[in-house]
């Protein structure tokens, strides 16, 4: 891996669209503002839609209303547009169009010094992730004679195993598996990436990092909204397929994989896929029994009131689709033999927040258990906050002063607001420079993605077959009541309701 940048083109295919709008360009920006891109640089927008050069400036420069504040008073906004251009293609996969494209970025790359260096960022619909690399390769796009060239790709990666498999081998056909760079922006997140450090650059959390000393593992993801107006995605895609099978299957992975031998892409990468190897699938009659799925129904969240998932635009009125998922399961390898993980995520929840939360097992003996109402109300527990109010906050007991041996919760926490006065950089910036530094270690690696797909297939395929039920719960709640249930039998063990604020809660306080 290079760790700086090489003069390059980064072609948007999709320019005209929403991501490209309200994420890739501004991420662009910030990486030109702070200095990070070379000085031979250029990007091309390509789409369908008509646009001058001029015209596609105004838009996703000067007119873009996700420009934050400071984004907006830039003075170097005006600079930064000038490398900015854009192709109109008539079909992404057309013959003619790739001939075009390819004359067009001869231009640009002698015009910028660019070498034949290039990223092309698929940020189109998916039935066009294998269309378009097929017209690259038709006029040599893929492997120049003396340059680079890699293929960003947008989720959703297929939609299910075989999909993956297909999509995995039609890419891999025209790029090699190390210049295909499978975007999941969780993985540009840093409190994701402090997953990692938190686990492998401190000492003392390795010895109690096992089935030993960890009774059980929760991820939640929660959010406020509802699928708004992108109904006609979501509804064939579904919390599982939406949010679980890549983002929090990838959070999962760090917190649970097994120590990289280097911190690079291959060893990273390496341990994430025999992580999900490890993941005992959930199949037939017990899915019913370890997966909730559940739809919104009409209710009030912190955004207002919304109507019902079924009335939302462009959902059928007899729609199964999740917008809710729990689900318990194991994994089976010698460090989790036995410890249960909960993975959660909805839409239309009191909170948006996202968060891993460990749970330790109690002490061999419950020594001040019965002394009154304030004894053993504690837990150990390790709660990393991924978004927002990012941090980090360990709970255990502490006596509370005065008579006998009343114990109460109490925290220690870190935020990341104290660790740095910088603007912790957006997922896509950070994503986005590690692609032009030709590093994948943030990127998910083909034969992962097909692994993720296993395990969650099964449960597709059950959902499909109506083996399970699909439950309701009213918006602006946290979730089904049936996802109590998955903790039945484990002991002092719940979901932790997250508050706005990390350590606000203090949940087991009885004072
Ligand atoms: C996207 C999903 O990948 O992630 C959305 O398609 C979801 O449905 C979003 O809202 C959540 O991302 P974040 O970064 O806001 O947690």
């Amino acid at each position: 891996m290079a760790n700086t940048v090489d003069p390059h083109i980064l072609i948007i295919y999709g320019a005209s669209g929403d991501l490209a709008q309200r994420k890739l360009i501004p991420a662009v920006f910030d990486l030109y503002r702070g200095g990070y891109l070379p000085d031979n640089f250029a990007l091309l927008g390509a789409s369908r839609t008509d646009f001058t050069d001029e015209a596609f400036r105004q838009k996703v420069v000067f007119e873009n209303e996700f420009f934050d504040d400071k984004q907006k008073e830039s003075d170097k906004l005006e600079a930064f547009s000038k490398l900015l251009f854009y192709q109109d293609l008539k079909a992404y996969d057309g013959a003619e169009d790739a001939k075009k494209l390819k004359a067009r970025l001869d231009d640009l790359s002698e015009q910028f010094s660019t070498g034949h260096n290039y990223i092309f960022y698929l940020s189109t619909p998916p039935k066009l992730y294998s269309t378009i690399p097929k017209a690259l390769e038709a006029v040599g796009l893929n492997k120049p004679e003396d340059g680079w060239s890699r293929l960003v790709v947008e989720k959703p990666f297929g939609y299910d195993e075989q999909s993956a498999k297909d999509l995995n081998e039609e890419l891999q056909s025209v790029f090699r598996e190390n210049d295909i760079y499978r975007i999941d922006h969780y993985l540009g997140k840093e409190t994701v990436q402090n997953l990692l450090v938190t686990r492998f650059a401190n000492g003392f959390f390795e010895p109690l990092w096992n089935r030993n000393y960890i009774q059980s593992v929760q991820i939640t993801a929660a959010e406020t909204v509802g699928v708004g107006s992108r109904g006609g995605y979501y509804d064939e895609s579904g919390a599982l397929r939406d949010m679980i099978q890549n983002h929090l299957l990838q959070v999962l992975a760090h917190v649970a994989m097994e120590p990289p031998i280097r911190a690079d892409a291959y060893s990273i990468r390496g341990e994430k896929m025999k992580l999900f190897q490890s993941l005992r699938e959930i199949k037939g009659e017990d899915v019913a029994k370890q997966v909730v799925r559940a739809q919104y129904t009409a209710g009030e969240t912190k955004d207002g009131e919304v109507v019902s998932y079924r009335d939302a635009e462009d959902v059928p009125d007899d729609s199964n689709t999740e917008t809710y998922v729990a689900m318990k399961f194991f994994i089976d390898n010698w460090r989790w033999a036995g410890v249960p993980f909960f993975i959660r995520t909805g839409k239309c929840l009191p909170l948006k927040v996202t968060e891993v939360v460990i749970t330790f097992k109690n002490p061999p003996q419950a020594l001040f258990a019965n002394q009154d109402r304030y004894a053993m109300e504690c837990d150990n527990q390790l709660i990393m906050r991924i978004q927002p109010d990012e941090g980090m906050a360990m709970e255990f007991g502490m006596k509370v002063p005065g008579e006998g041996f009343r114990v109460k919760n109490v925290d220690m926490d870190f935020f990341y607001r104290d660790l740095t006065t910088k603007d912790v950089p957006e997922s896509y910036s950070r994503l986005l420079l590690d692609c032009m530094k030709g590093d994948p270690t943030l990127y998910a690696r083909g034969d992962s993605v097909e692994q993720a797909w296993a395990f969650v297939d099964p449960i597709l395929d059950a959902w499909k077959k109506n083996e399970a039920p699909l439950a309701f719960y009213e918006a602006g709640t946290w979730g089904p009541e049936e996802a109590e249930k998955l903790w039945d039998g484990i002991p002092h063990a719940n979901w932790r309701n997250p508050q706005e604020s990390l350590t606000e809660e203090k949940h087991y306080t009885k004072l």
